[in-house]
């Protein structure tokens, strides 16, 4: 009996052994737009770099589209390690208790990429990231995805036309108290559920990327879309810190030389895939875009300014101050 159990033994080992070194280590990068968008793409050229540079060791699965998890979810799945790697937007670390990420959602406060690089690649944005290693996850890059514009099931030029209408709105209080200066109304809503609740009504309108409107094909259920660009979408790609932590010390390198070299192909044909989507939708004819003049553009941006002020004290004028500082 004895000697079976040291034979059973003895063959688990055998097999154990060439085979633990063999399976590779999985990284699950779980995401809510389609794999054709900025954010789609640059995590499937981070897959591709990282499973190259560790000739194999790592595996990366990437689900788009919600398959895993939704907003809320995806987030809790990373802190108890259910997923390693996410690329939230920098609207939605508000409810697991970061909010200076919203800085990122006043209005008008970004009036450039090369602005906004300016941010992210400097001493505020290393710190901005440093923040999330108190929730269990480690930053490890800005991605773009570019800049919003409204749309709704009514035409949107003046300040006066927003008032009323339901809005859906990521999970921010920045984007809140953005709606609500409108006189509109602000509805909290996963990205996944978007397409849904503009087809039945449940709300009137959105703001996102036009990327993120085309593939979610948002402007089939709204009749006009206006170019705004009054905010900006940005993603914080960020990894289950334990787990990052844990990487024998060669892995963890090429896994951030992947990561280096995917945000710069992601960040370098953002603008131009968001330019790509408006073609799109304009070819589609389904919703009208509607152009603001100069006048029509600076009573939008005059009638979001009271924003700052309602914010000061979530967000932080300290932040908000530097931030200006450093984009203006
Ligand atoms: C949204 O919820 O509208 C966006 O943050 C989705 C995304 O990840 O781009």
């Amino acid at each position: 009996m004895r000697r079976l159990v040291w034979a059973a033994a003895a063959a688990a080992l055998v097999l154990a052994g060439p085979a633990a070194a063999q399976s590779p280590i999985v990284i699950k990068f779980s995401h809510v737009v389609a794999a054709d968008t900025p954010k789609g793409k640059a995590a499937e050229k981070f897959k591709e770099l990282a499973e190259k540079y560790t000739a194999g060791k790592v595996k990366v699965e990437v689900y788009p589209n919600s398959t895993l998890y939704k907003d809320k979810e995806e987030l809790e799945a990373l802190q108890l390690g259910a997923v390693q790697m996410l690329a939230p937007s920098n609207s939605k670390f508000g409810p697991i208790g970061i909010r200076e990420f919203e800085v990122f959602d006043l209005p008008y406060i970004l009036p450039d990429l090369a602005t906004l690089r300016k941010v992210t690649d400097g001493p505020l944005g290393a710190r901005l990231l440093k923040l999330l290693d108190s929730k269990g996850m480690t930053g490890l890059a800005y991605w773009d995805n570019g800049f919003k514009e409204m749309s709704a099931n009514r035409k949107l030029v003046a300040p006066s036309d927003y008032k009323g209408l339901k809005f859906r709105i990521q999970s921010s209080k920045v984007l809140e108290a953005q709606f609500r200066t409108l006189g509109a109304i602000p509805q909290v809503m996963a990205f996944s559920d978007v397409y849904q609740a503009l087809q039945t009504g449940v709300v009137d309108g959105q703001e996102n990327t036009w990327s993120n409107m085309y593939t979610q094909k948002m402007h089939e259920v709204q009749k006009y879309a206006t170019v705004t660009t009054h905010g900006y979408i940005g993603y914080v790609v960020v990894v289950n810190k334990k787990f990052w932590d844990g990487l024998p010390a060669d892995v963890r390198e090429a896994c951030a030389k992947a990561m280096k070299e995917a945000t710069d192909y992601g960040n370098n044909q953002s603008a131009k895939e968001n330019d790509d989507a408006l073609e799109e939708i304009k070819k589609s004819g389904k919703t009208e875009i509607v152009t603001l003049s100069a006048e029509q553009n600076e009573a939008m941006r005059k009638a979001m300014m009271p924003v700052y002020k309602d914010v000061a004290s979530r967000v932080g004028q300290p932040l908000i101050d530097e931030f200006l500082k450093e984009t203006g």
